[in-house]
């Protein structure tokens, strides 16, 4: 394009910061353009030039920070289309380069694109404005989409702040929470002096004036510290555990996102503000599972991760907390965040959790969240971030001194002291109540009413019918609603006129108020709690049915993104089928969020409202997933027999389901049922797949196969591996590959492979990792861990052990951690260095004993055994081969071989032949059955051993040939050289075998 070549705007000069360009024409109105222009941009210490081409271009540099000039280049530009009129205006900022020649190029190519003014358009047309601005500009500017760009449309005038509720017309004096109010200065100053991560809890019954604390916090924060970011969230009853309910609310008005814009609109808010703090392939990650978690879905088609994700609900779980602590950890390095859950008893587990592992995350930043609800949010929530820094405060009432206070700065002196001292016994310290008495007085109503509901009840009688109509109809909503709602549920033609009227009159009667920056245009709020109950309860049932009918569907055109809003609201109005389908997502969203319990409830009510055969399957399938996340496998087994009948078979769900099942099958172990396990692995080999369904077919084929391999169905598993060989895998599908290779690792494994083990393990760790499934991949990191344990390499064991500890600890991910310990210590104690692996082994053994595991505490205990005999502490040897042997019961071949031999091997060492061959002997029956080569070696020699401490030499000479047999042949099918010759010398077990065979003359 063309671009002005005179003196002032040469690419020369290489200016930092925001541009703001007008399109005019050349020609002398420029000259009185740019005057006008001057002026108006003065105020914003703008520099203004005009180009040849009729453009007038401002430029705003210097110090400051990015969002300051942003700010600034935003309100220049609104204060240039007051002066330029219909002038096509841009603004962009170049934060990083320069602004000069290509800043101007991409500006004026915006404002090039734009389609030419009509009449129509003119004034309210917004600004063109680039997403960096965008992102940098707060929620006081309101943002819309426009032509596939954004426009900024305005500055609201302190939308930022909430308008105080008034009573009797006028703002009310804020009385007697000094203390607490100290407190929750107290944390604020703790959080930014210290950069630590604090929790406060205010909890209280309603009406006692929790929100009205919370509003005087947030203000008096606001004003002493100009940078820290506050985040409200509210809880609502009609969308309560709404699955990460209250953090999509967040992410939503951090991006100053609103349920009406289009998707593309919300998309493009997104990524500009996360540009804010984040770049690279961080932000896309960041942007689209942030996206996902609040409803601002973004095309799978170019992102591997998401694809990845929406196939698996622990993945999308994983993935949306972990960009939402990136998130936050990038806001909180920038600057203080303060985070405020309103009415957190309407709130969800999943954002409860979220909120948790933030704080365990980011112990160390400059952040706060006040968490606002009634006494029994405990109930709902009983762990609330009860593991971190949290100060809990329950609000009491009111004292006598500030209640008397309010009522004299409200009504005056002229107050009789009798009513006094009834108003403020009767409303006990309840601030709402208190409010309402006043009320009563000052309307000369002498009799005082007996109850807030009854009280609330007169004042709504003394409204006009109709008003009484619109806001009976407005609580079918909820605490929140929306003018154009409850014109629709009105339905007559006038509606839209006088609605508008009722509602003006409602906020002046003060039952409701309104509220700036809404989700939807023109919301509202019911004053209080309580207002929209009583309202509530006086719809009738008919009435109630059709509204809520109503308002589900306006929600649905209106863009209402919350599907827990959407079932409650069909339900309700009685049209279940629609029910069915939200309930099924908002189920599904629970289990993305980890919360299982609710997954299986929405999932049942769904059912409950009529789910087709299709349906109640994928519902069955996913309650099935939610129980075995909690390891209630009976239940689950059962739900997904169900399923399997009642899904299409060869579709992807079916799939799923089947190698599922098959996979209880062989967990419960019960041989009878393996003729079933038959059945449904030649199901799963004969059935056509549907188009869409091949990765799914490939990857149920692997989960069959690998939950065969070790349960003696090895011909079944080899026809399954078969298949999965002569299958085309798409390298594209990175989560396909990793479990693919998954399957192999385990095929290698059962062969007594493990380097092959290794290498697939390894390269499924890759490819997990690659798709973002950062959970599978630690858990493949860790066998990598162990696989090269196995094989002597120890400082790689030792470095890939730690890499898995790091993330599992960082993901929460309690028993791959202490998975994890329980391998390090033994790699530790191979390296010599006792202690740590001691202290190691321990903290493994107490998360799975913590965790009721009791398969991987004895692990620990056999392997703290291995540890102690190692250090010749033979007591606590003995007692930790003991324990490792009771805890086993008849559980697990390879884990009661291993504390058998852990057992034989302290006996030994003590000079205690004849148990010790007991021992050994249990180990070595078992040695047909285990699966894999871990235990191998070692009850192979102890064995050995044994039998020669027992005085039978010529079998132990015969056992230990047999060991040293088998463990060359092992070594000879490690290609690496130098792998081969760690794996002889440096695992413990082995290299003895060897020294041992030279000793005795084995030959
Ligand atoms: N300390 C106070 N001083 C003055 N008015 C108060 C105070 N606490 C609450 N109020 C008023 O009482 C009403 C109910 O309080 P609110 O904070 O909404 O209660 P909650 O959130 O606990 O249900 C509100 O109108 C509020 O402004
Ligand atoms: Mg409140």
């Amino acid at each position: 394009m063309d671009r002005p070549d005179g003196p002032t705007l040469g690419s020369q000069e290489q200016l930092f910061g925001s541009l703001v360009v007008a399109l005019g024409a050349p020609g002398p109105a420029l000259a009185h353009a740019l005057d006008r222009a001057r002026a108006a941009a003065a105020a914003f210490g703008a520099k203004v030039e005009a180009g040849d081409d009729g453009t007038i271009v401002t430029t705003l540099a210097g110090s400051g920070s990015a969002r300051d000039r942003a700010r600034q280049a935003a309100r220049c530009a609104l204060a240039l289309r007051d002066v330029l009129g219909d002038w096509p205006l841009a603004v962009t900022t170049s934060r990083a380069g320069l602004v000069g020649a290509d800043g101007l190029d991409v500006t004026t190519a915006m404002l090039r694109a734009m389609p030419p003014y009509t009449d129509a358009t003119r004034r309210a047309r917004p600004i063109a404005i680039d997403g960096t601005t965008a992102g940098l500009l707060d929620a006081r500017f309101e943002i819309v989409g426009h032509d596939g760009q954004l426009g900024l449309r305005r500055e609201r005038p302190g939308a930022d702040a909430e308008a105080p509720r008034t009573l009797l017309g006028r703002p009310t004096p804020f009385v007697g929470r000094e203390r607490e109010m100290a407190t929750l200065e107290a944390v604020v100053r703790g959080c930014l002096d210290d950069a630590t991560a604090h929790a406060v809890l205010l909890t209280g019954p309603p009406g006692v004036g929790k929100s009205r604390l919370r509003r005087e916090f947030v203000q008096l924060v606001r004003r002493r510290h100009e940078r820290i970011e506050v985040w409200i969230a509210r809880g609502d009853p009609m969308s309560a555990g709404s699955p990460l309910g209250m953090l999509a609310q967040v992410v939503r008005t951090v991006a100053g996102v609103r349920d009406s814009d289009t998707l593309r609109t919300r998309q493009a808010k997104l990524s500009a503000r996360l540009s804010r703090q984040l770049a690279g392939d961080d932000l896309t990650r960041v942007t689209e599972f942030l996206g996902e978690l609040a409803d601002i879905r973004f095309p799978e088609a170019k992102s591997a991760q998401l694809r990845a994700a929406r196939r698996s609900h622990v993945l999308m779980g994983d993935q949306m907390r972990r960009a939402w602590e990136d998130f936050l950890a990038a806001e909180c390095a920038a600057q203080p965040v303060l985070l405020v859950l309103e009415d957190l008893h309407w709130g969800d587990l999943p954002t409860v959790s979220f909120l948790d592992g933030a704080m365990r995350n980011l112990r160390d930043a400059p952040l706060m969240i006040l968490a606002l609800g009634q006494p029994d949010v405990h109930r709902l929530f009983p762990q609330l971030w009860s593991g971190h820094a949290l100060t809990e405060m329950r609000l009491g009432e009111l004292s006598r001194k500030a209640s008397e206070r309010l009522v004299r700065e409200v009504v005056g002196d002229a107050i009789a002291e009798p009513s006094m001292a009834r108003i403020v016994a009767q409303a006990a310290g309840n601030a709402f109540y208190l409010e309402e008495l006043i009320r009563s007085v000052a309307e000369g109503r002498a009799d005082l009413p007996s109850t807030v509901l009854v009280m609330v009840q007169a004042r709504l009688a003394s409204l006009d019918p109709e008003a009484r109509r619109v806001l009976r109809l407005a609580s079918v909503f909820g605490a929140t609603f929306w003018r154009a709602g409850v014109t629709a549920l009105l339905g007559d033609d006038g509606a839209e006129r006088h609605v508008g009227e009722q509602l003006d009159e409602l906020v002046r009667r003060e039952l409701i108020a309104h509220r700036d920056n809404g989700r939807f245009a023109e919301e509202y709020t019911f004053r209080h709690g309580l207002v929209r109950d009583a309202v509530y309860g006086a719809l009738t049932d008919a009435d109630r049915q059709a509204a809520h009918h109503l308002a589900g569907q306006w929600l649905e055109r209106a863009g209402e993104t919350d599907a827990m809003v959407l079932a409650e609201q069909f339900e309700r109005g009685g049209d279940r089928q629609r029910a069915v389908a939200w309930y099924e997502r908002a189920a599904s969203q629970a289990l993305d969020g980890n919360d299982y319990r609710t997954a299986i409830e929405r999932a049942d009510r769904a059912i409950a409202c009529g789910a087709t055969p299709t349906e109640r399957g994928a519902l069955l399938a996913l309650q099935a997933e939610a129980h075995r996340w909690t390891g209630e496998f009976d239940a689950a087994a059962t739900r997904l027999d169900e399923a399997a009948k009642l899904l299409p078979e060869g579709g992807g769900r079916w799939y799923e389901v089947t190698s599922e099942l098959l996979a209880a099958r062989v967990r419960a172990g019960a041989t009878a049922s393996l003729a079933a396990v038959d059945v449904l692995a030649d199901r799963l080999m004969d059935a056509a797949a549907a188009p869409d369904a091949h990765a799914a077919q490939i990857i149920a084929w692997s989960r069959a196969a690998v939950s065969l391999v070790f349960s003696g169905a090895g011909a079944l598993a080899e026809r399954l591996f078969a298949r999965i060989e002569a299958a085309a895998v798409d390298a594209g599908d990175r989560v396909l590959v990793g479990r693919v290779h998954q399957a192999r690792a385990t095929r290698a494994m059962a062969a007594g492979d493990v380097a092959g083990y290794l290498d697939h393990t390894m390269e499924s760790a890759q490819a997990f990792d690659a798709a973002g499934d950062v959970r599978t991949a630690c858990v493949q990191q860790n066998n990598a861990g162990y696989a090269l344990a196995m094989l002597g390499a120890l400082g790689e064991a030792e470095a890939a052990l730690r890499k898995a500890l790091v993330a599992a600890d960082r993901m929460g991910m309690t028993s791959t951690a202490g998975v994890a310990r329980q391998n390090l210590g033994l790699v530790l104690a191979y390296s010599g260095a006792l202690q740590e692996a001691r202290a190691v082994e321990e903290r493994g053994i107490e998360t799975a004993h913590a965790s009721g595991d009791a398969l991987m505490t004895a692990c620990g205990h056999a392997y703290l055994a291995e540890i102690l005999t190692i250090g010749r502490n033979y007591e606590a040897a003995e007692r930790a081969a003991r324990m490792a042997v009771t805890l086993v019961g008849d559980r697990d071949h390879e884990v009661r071989a291993m504390a058998q031999a852990a057992l034989a091997r302290v006996l030994l060492a003590t000079h205690r032949a004849p148990e010790a061959l007991v021992a050994a002997q249990k180990a070595f029956a078992l040695l047909p059955v285990v699966g894999s080569v871990g235990a191998e070696a070692p009850v192979r020699l102890v064995h050995a051993e044994a039998l020669r401490a027992a005085g039978d030499e010529g079998a132990a000479r015969e056992a230990l040939r047999v060991a040293r047999d088998r463990l060359m042949e092992r070594a000879s099918r490690i290609a690496s050289p130098a792998m081969r010759a760690s794996f002889l010398g440096q695992v413990p077990a082995n290299a003895r075998t060897t020294v041992l065979a030279t000793e005795w003359g084995v030959d």
